[in-house]
This record gives C-alpha cells, structure tokens and sequence, in this order.
C-alpha cells in the first residue's frame, strides 16, 4: 500500500442527507468507534473502526480519545477584509458600513496589508475547523491576489472574488463598470479552476453598483464555467427601502439580481432575511443559494432568519459567519446563534439539522457535494477533530449526555475553536491546537 494512506480513529459523524428531506434518523452516519481512511488527500474508507482494521495491515492509525471527527466546516459567507474591525459597536447596515467597513476595506490597498490579514484569516478558519468559505475581498484586485496565494499554499478548497462597487461608497473604493468587469476577469484567468480554488463574480449589493455593473456583472457570470456569484440580499429593511428608490422599475430587490442575470445554479446571496415567498419560490426555482448568516443579523439588528420558509420553496441553505458583521469564526458559535434565532421564532433547529447546515448543506448550497461536505469515498479528506473534553464545563456536560443528539447539541452549544483540537484539509494537517 502506498506511503500516503492514513487512518484516523475515533467517535465519526457525518450527514447523508438533508433531514427536511428524509427525516433526522436517515440524514447521518455514526460510527462509534469509527475509523476514516485517507489516500492521497481523498476519502477512501469511513465504518467502524472493527470491520476495517483487519483488511488495514500495515497502514498507520491516528487515535483520538473522547474526539468527534467530523467534515471540515462549509462558511457560505464572510468577508475576509474585515478580520480588523468584528464587533464594531453600536451601527445597523448602513452606518455600519460607512462607519467602520469602508474605512477598514480601503487599507488593503497595500499588497502587504492583504497578505497579512489573508494569513490571519485563513489561520482562523482553520482554528475553528472551517475548510471551504465562499470569501468578500475588497475591490482592489491585490486583496484577491493575496487572499488566493495564501489559499494555495495551504492546498484550500476557496472560493473567493474582487468586490465591485461602482457608486454609493467613497472614491477610493470605487471602480468603474468597465475597469470592475476587466479586473475581475484578469482574475478570473489567474485564478478560477487552480488547485482547489474557484472565482466568485461579486458585487458588493444592488445599492453600490450602477445598472451598467451589474449588466457586466451578469454577463461574467455567464462567460466562464462553474464561475460563482456572491452579493448581499434583503438583509435591512432601510437597505431594501434604497433599493426600491434606486431601481424603481423592478418589481423588488431580488429582481434587480434577476432582471441582470445573477441569479442560478452558484449565487448565493447572503442574508434573505425579509423575502416575501414570491421571492423564495424564484431563488429556490432558479437553484440558488442563501447564506444564513445568524450573528451577523443578530449583531446588526437585521432582522430574524425564516429557515423553514425557505426550505419549503427548496431554496439551497448554508451557514455564514458573515465577519465581520458576524461575531464569530466559530460554525460551532453560529449554528448556537441559529437555534436561539429559531427559538426566538417559535421554531426548532435539530442538532442533526445544524450538523447538515454546516457541512453537507453548505457544499450542497456551493454545488461543491460531488467534493465535500461528507465522507463519501472520493471525497477531498477535509475533516476536523473536535475535542469532547477541551473545557471543564464541556466535558462535564458532555458527561450527562444520554444520546448523541445531546451529545451534539451541547458540543454546538458550548463548543467555539477550544473545541477544534486539529483540522485536516486533502489529508494534510492544517491546524493543530496544542
Ligand atoms: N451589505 C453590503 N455590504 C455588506 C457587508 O459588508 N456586510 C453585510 N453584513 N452586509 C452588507
Ligand atoms: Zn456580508
């Protein structure tokens, strides 16, 4: 057997399915004491640990103790520039932007700032167990430069773009829709389909950009395979408002994306929190995706996230931490936010239902589930080992559990990057905790 399989041996989880479609007990796989074979940065193998260490002569078993080794996280969308400025006191949307967001975003004009923050952000993903995020630059063409050579180097599956905003922000961070659309596609050319890195065509939200942007926009969308596109979507009701104002001719804010052909198989718009189900039932019909993004709209008072609604019209839903107007790396912090935002609702989020939100959902919303997501042989060996015992109070609580859902619930609950002991991306390990 060649150098390069590993095994990795411990509790293992990982979601089959979306338990809305068949039910909680079908949606996942659970090996008590599991055991995930990895070949050449792939999945080959994932059962009890029992049934496959016979035919495993001779290869080497990593073991891990009171561990849970799940998929490596999917963060649909989070803004990598803006690492500085999380927990910006006292705005909503729009101040929030001019007040703090411009400002921190025109630094990274400076190839040197970009690289600096690129590192650090990668670094924080991976300390909180996240692989894949569909990633804001700024409008400068270097932060993308900077963002995906600091992704290759650590062999990353990202996915990533240049901002445009050609109005309604100030100058320094403007470009027009010409040099937007030409800059975006330079990038395009260097960096889409590289490794494991993929572009993003994306305006920043309707408000910033003039119809001739998004007009491009739309046509780049289009011109190139598997290309992705990432805007902001009915997030804040005065942001909606502006939107009516500076596009009175469309029926509503997701028609402005509509009408210049930046909805579909990989959009995502991040947000959706105030979509009537006339809207939903187009997202869902056109197979575009939404980010639900829960601190980030607690934090700016946007407003509260109708999971539900949006999984009835069979809209594609995945977890954002939106930093920085999300407050945490952690998909283990955001999916705790989540369930109070449902709760605050009159709803419930099963455990087994964050579990899919945060790893094969989000892969399934990227249209990246033939890749990641599970451990399903083939598969890029993305994974994260989670600690049951990486505080008192966890391992104590986790010391009550009577099932797994309480087991799993709690973890998500108590659990932030304390609880990520190492993260592997492709087989290799990327993060180790102590
Ligand atoms: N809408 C337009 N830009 C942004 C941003 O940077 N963050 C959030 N949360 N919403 C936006
Ligand atoms: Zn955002």
């Amino acid at each position: 057997m060649s150098t390069s399989v590993k095994a990795y041996r411990a509790a293992i989880l990982h979601s089959l399915a979306d338990p809305a479609d068949v039910g909680v007990e079908r949606s996942y796989a659970y090996f008590e004491d599991g055991l995930l074979l990895v070949e050449d940065g792939r999945v080959v193998q994932v059962g009890e640990a029992a049934a496959l260490l016979p035919g495993l002569a001779g290869v080497e078993v990593v073991e891990y103790r009171d561990a849970l080794i799940t998929p490596g996280f999917i963060d649909t969308h989070i803004h990598y520039p803006q690492t500085g400025m999380v927990a910006a006191y006292g705005e909503q949307l729009l101040d929030w932007l001019n007040t703090y967001t411009f400002p921190t975003e025109a630094r990274f004009a400076d190839p040197a700032h970009a690289r600096e923050v690129a590192s650090l952000f990668l670094g924080e993903l991976l300390r909180n167990g996240t692989t894949t995020a569909l990633v804001f630059c700024s409008v400068h063409p270097q932060s993308v430069d900077a963002f995906f050579e600091a992704a290759q180097a650590l062999d990353l599956r990202m996915i990533a773009g240049k901002v445009l905003m050609d109005r309604n922000a100030p100058d320094d961070l403007l470009d027009s829709a010409e040099s937007g659309y030409a800059q975006s596609k330079a990038l395009i050319e260097r960096w889409h389909g590289k490794g494991r890195l993929h572009y993003a065509v994306t305006p920043r939200f309707a408000p910033t950009s003039t119809p001739e942007q998004l007009d491009l926009a739309g046509r780049l969308f289009h011109e190139y395979p598997d290309l992705y596109m990432h805007t902001h979507l009915s997030e804040n009701l005065k942001e909606i408002e502006w939107v009516k104002a500076l596009f009175p001719e469309r029926s509503g804010y997701l028609d402005v994306y509509d009408h210049y052909r930046l909805i579909g198989p990989r959009a995502v718009f991040a947000h959706g929190v105030h979509l009537c189900d006339e809207e939903c039932a187009r997202l869902g019909d056109s197979g575009s995706a939404v980010a639900f993004c829960p601190t980030s709209n607690l934090f700016l008072g946007s407003g509260l996230f109708d999971l539900p609604k949006l999984q009835r019209h069979g809209v594609r839903v995945g977890l954002g931490t939106d930093i920085g107007a999300g407050t945490s790396f952690s998909q283990l912090q955001t999916l705790n936010e989540a369930y109070k935002v449902m709760q605050l609702q009159g709803k419930k989020l099963d455990p087994f239902q964050s579990l899919y939100l945060a790893t094969l959902g989000g892969a399934r919303a990227l249209y990246l589930d033939q890749r990641i997501g599970n451990f399903e042989p083939g598969k890029d060996a993305d994974f994260v080992v989670l600690d049951y015992r990486a505080t008192p109070l966890l391992a104590y609580r986790l010391g009550q559990a009577k099932d797994l859902a309480e087991k799993l619930f709690a973890l998500m609950l108590l659990g932030d990057d304390r609880a990520v002991k190492e993260t592997f991306a492709a087989g290799r390990s990327v993060h180790r905790r102590d």
